[in-house]
């Protein structure tokens, strides 16, 4: 049984060959056994995202989608396997119905990436079979696992929202304790199906029809048509340079190049580095920083339905801007941006993997809430997002995350909504020396970002850069999130003098990889979750 705590000490892991970061040591483990039998750093990439659908599927179900950043064979890759809005919704779709809607039940539920990103990932970079990556998952579903603490609270904290299928990962109605065995045999059916068939097993026949149903049982509307005309997008990494190194970074539809892109050249030229790295005054700046990065999220949204001002919002011109009304001593009000001011004259589980022929790869992958919708597939067990809730589904309203999102994001048929999951590269000299992410919502952004410069701006090791305080401030709410245990009262205190709203809570978790000065893998995960860190 493994239980833990915020606070707890999570082991780093070195090694030479191959290093993986992820939240569950059965992931790990299907990693290691994929590439000691001659699979490649994708083939274990996709081994242990299929073993998470079946050890974690609050936040790793094939109901979901994601992200991905891929360093392979020297260039660099950006896959986008994140739901789409289903062809029944519009811009108005959520307004009538309850304010719940956009995250609970069926009609939460957008078009599911998931099996179309592994296939993807496969079809471009895998070695090994697709079917012999099913191997692990396959044994765990059908023969069972002992669930794990956070199996136990993020289940029983969904179970009141679960519905249609949910018995699937129940014991006679009830959650699993920790230690307790779990067997989920309509979800090996289902992983079987996708073995021997690839996506259409998944978006096609048996499943897809389970799927439908168990939504419109649910309250939603999801074609067969949305399913079969589901597609991933490769995407150019946008790029931005910090203390030296290259940072490649997950273009719109998610908001983390432009949020972080911004963080790195404010940190730049406030010199951050040369402060006392989790004293006030430093935490304090983070913050400002952050919340003037954030503010040209709500710009954003997906660019097949919006011209993004990316190249304005990373602009030297709008940078400086931001950075004018910056005190060292003092917190500011900062709004929302406007479009007139950039018109020319922004639950999950993230892992890292790294190998030694210079390959590597960033996965964020989420169903957006704890067990996404609630909805879980009657004849599959298949656990559904509930990603509808990342769009501006209810102008002006905060969504789950707090988030008031802009225009441009608004739901649309075939649209896919505005992201926060960053996974990331990081290069020295044109090779790959991290790779990171997070879950968290927006904090997976601020976490990312505060983690590279600790690695880079305070030459922290991978473990002590994951395990360092961290603070949050997205600007709505205007609260300074700040790491409990991790932060002194005085700290805090300091904050609060500043003029921050200070609120004590955890800033994401935070899954990396690094190639050290030695050519040593460090690879470290968040004490503030569970997580596993190995390689060979
Ligand atoms: O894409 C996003 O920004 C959100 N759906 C991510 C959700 C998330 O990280 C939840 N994790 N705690």
């Amino acid at each position: 049984m493994l239980l833990s705590f915020e606070g707890s000490f999570a082991a780093p892991f070195e090694s030479q060959q191959f290093a993986i970061s992820v939240v569950s040591p059965h992931a790990v483990e299907a990693a290691e056994k994929t590439y000691a039998s001659g699979g490649n750093l994708i083939d274990a990439a996709v081994a242990s995202a299929l073993t998470l659908a079946v050890t974690n599927p609050y936040f790793a179900a094939l109901g979901g989608g994601g992200f991905a950043l891929i360093h392979y064979s020297g260039k660099t890759y950006a896959l986008d396997f994140r739901e789409t809005a289903p062809a029944a919704t519009h811009k108005a779709y959520y307004l009538s119905k309850d304010p719940k809607a956009p995250a609970d039940g069926g009609a939460a539920v957008g078009v599911p990436g998931m099996v179309a990103g592994l296939w993807a990932l496969h079809k471009k970079f895998g070695k090994k079979p697709w079917k012999g990556l099913f191997t692990e998952a396959l044994k765990l579903a059908d023969k069972g696992f002992a669930v794990s603490g956070e199996w136990y609270s993020y289940t029983t904290r969904a179970k009141p929202r679960l519905v249609v299928g949910q018995n699937a990962i129940l014991i006679k109605n009830e959650v699993p304790k920790p230690g307790e065995t779990l067997t989920q045999k309509k979800l090996a059916d289902a992983l079987h199906k996708i073995q021997v068939s690839g996506p259409k097993g998944f978006y096609e026949g048996a499943i897809a029809s389970d799927i439908i149903r168990s939504v419109k049982k649910a309250g939603g509307e999801l074609s067969l048509e949305d399913l079969k005309s589901y597609q991933v997008q490769w995407r150019e990494p946008i790029k931005t340079s910090y203390k030296g190194h290259e940072i490649l970074m997950m273009p719109p539809p998610s908001s983390a190049a432009v949020v972080m892109g911004a963080a790195f050249q404010m940190f730049d030229r406030q010199n951050l580095s040369s402060l006392s790295p989790g004293s006030s005054k430093e935490l304090h700046l983070i913050a400002e920083t952050l919340k003037r990065s954030f503010r040209g999220r709500y710009l954003l949204g997906d660019p097949k339905f919006v011209d993004n001002p990316v190249d304005q919002l990373l602009s030297p011109k709008y940078i400086e801007a931001q950075l004018a009304s910056i005190r060292t001593d003092k917190a500011g009000t900062v709004s929302m941006a406007d479009l007139k001011e950039v018109k020319e004259s922004q639950e999950t589980t993230h892992f890292s993997l790294m190998d030694r022929e210079g390959n590597a790869l960033a996965i964020t992958v989420t169903l957006n809430g704890n067990y996404g919708s609630g909805v879980v597939t009657e004849n599959y067990g298949i656990v559904l997002n509930n990603e509808m809730d990342d769009f501006t589904a209810r102008p002006g309203e905060p969504n789950q995350f707090g988030l008031v999102q802009g225009e441009a994001n608004q739901v649309e048929a075939g649209k896919r909504p505005l992201s926060s999951m960053s996974p990331t590269l990081v290069f020295k000299d044109g090779k790959v020396v991290a790779s990171l992410g997070s879950p968290g919502g927006p904090r997976i952004i601020s976490a990312v970002v505060q983690v590279i410069h600790r690695l880079l701006g305070n030459n922290m090791d991978m473990d002590q850069a994951i395990q360092f305080v961290r603070v949050h401030n997205q600007i709505l709410p205007n609260k300074t999130y700040i790491d409990p245990l991790r932060s002194s009262e005085d700290t805090r205190k300091r904050l609060t003098d500043m003029g921050h709203i200070v609120e004590e809570d955890t800033v994401a978790k935070v899954y990396g990889v690094r190639r050290n000065s030695k050519g040593w893998f460090e690879a470290a995960h968040d004490s503030r979750g569970e997580g596993a860190s190995g390689g060979l």
